[in-house]
């Protein structure tokens, strides 16, 4: 099969997690027959700085002729500490959520046996937690309208969801629930925000098409504190932009470390596969980066955009092998760490020497 993939690497550690996930890539279609074909383009600070742009129109086009984006990091620190900065990296990415309808972002949460050790939680909280967010990524107060008043003493922020935003991300909800073990959980603040109570209206009117599913609402503060106290209650957690933006950092680091978190963003054009983490500006270019979330980011891209389930497992039993040899960048282990490369060229090597 031949796989278009577009390569965004980004900014900060973005490049060189990148590389390691084509190491993968390349290995696992030497092993199946398959050819893939990468074309680069610009996005975020370093396309600011190339073109004025983020997400310049020629990055957009690359991402719809391509079958499907793999996407490293976004975000500097120069933009981060002026707050009058009139461009930055993150519209780049918001802009090609937007661009591209990608109205879900699947972010699974599961702990690996090797790491339990690591994990912020007691052994027997965390063993064999394993749920799915689905966070609602195109609408919301992140799209909102937003500004300042004349005198820049008032800003506000706009939080809008319309019932087709609402139905389209909850109905994914209930279908993963179905595929997984019927239960679903939907977070809002109800109590509160009338966008809420929109999307726990309109969830209540889709249950009885879902009988099997066991359908529960939890306004989002208890659900952060449920995440960390009982994370084996959660099997899918559907929710609205921003609260899926914050609890799935919350999640993720119950799995030990936050470079192990991939994700998958899809809906009416090419899917994006990237890691859940940040740019992480203070290990650029150092090769200490945790390519793993990447390299599983390339196994989502596997199942969900080509439908090779096979290809995206051999990815998968790779990172759990290096992890339970310990062969590990240093926020795993830091006195036997690997380089970034290094784990790249170890899980390249296994998939070519096991796969
Ligand atoms: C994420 C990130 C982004 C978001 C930022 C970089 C704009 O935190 O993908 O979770 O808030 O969506
Ligand atoms: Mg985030």
């Amino acid at each position: 099969m031949k796989l278009n993939i577009a390569v965004l690497a980004g900014d900060g550690i973005g490049p060189e997690i990148i590389d390691q996930a084509i190491k993968v890539v390349n290995a696992v279609c030497e092993k199946k027959g398959h050819e893939a074909i990468y074309t680069e383009a610009l996005t975020g600070a370093a396309a600011i700085d190339a073109v004025g742009d983020p997400y310049p129109e020629s990055t957009h086009k690359v991402c719809m002729d391509a079958d499907a984006v793999l996407f490293g990091a976004i975000g500097h620190p120069k933009f981060d500490n002026d707050p009058n900065a009139k461009v930055r990296p993150e519209q780049g990415l918001l802009r090609m959520r937007k661009q591209l309808g990608l109205y879900a972002n699947l972010r699974p949460v599961e702990t690996f046996p090797s790491l339990l050790h690591k994990s912020p939680l007691r052994k027997d909280l965390v063993e064999g937690a394993n749920f799915m967010c689905i966070r609602e990524l195109t609408g919301g107060i992140y799209f909102g309208e937003k500004g300042r008043s004349e005198d820049g003493n008032m800003a506000f922020d706009n939080c809008v969801y319309t019932r087709e935003e609402i139905e389209r991300i909850l109905k994914l909800g209930f279908e993963y629930a179905m595929k997984r073990n019927k239960k679903l959980t939907v977070v809002d603040k109800a109590n509160v925000l009338e966008t809420s109570r929109l999307w726990r209206q309109i969830a209540q009117e889709m249950a009885p098409n879902y009988p099997e599913v066991d359908t529960q609402y939890m306004f989002v503060d208890n659900a952060a504190m449920q995440i960390i106290q009982w994370p084996k209650n959660f099997d899918v957690m559907v929710t609205e932009n921003m609260f899926g933006d914050i609890l799935t950092d919350e999640a993720s680091v119950i799995t030990g470390s936050l470079g192990l978190l991939p994700s998958a963003s899809i809906g009416l054009h090419t899917s994006v596969f990237e890691p859940i983490h940040g740019s992480y500006p203070q290990a650029a270019g150092k090769n200490i980066a945790n390519p793993i979330a990447t390299v599983l980011s390339a196994a989502l891209m596997f199942e969900y955009a080509f439908d090779l389930k096979d290809e995206a497992e051999m990815i998968r039993k790779a990172v759990t092998a290096s992890l339970e040899q310990s062969f590990v960048t240093e926020d795993i282990d830091k006195e036997n760490a690997k380089k970034t490369s290094e784990v790249g060229d170890w899980l390249a090597d296994y998939i070519r020497k096991n796969g």
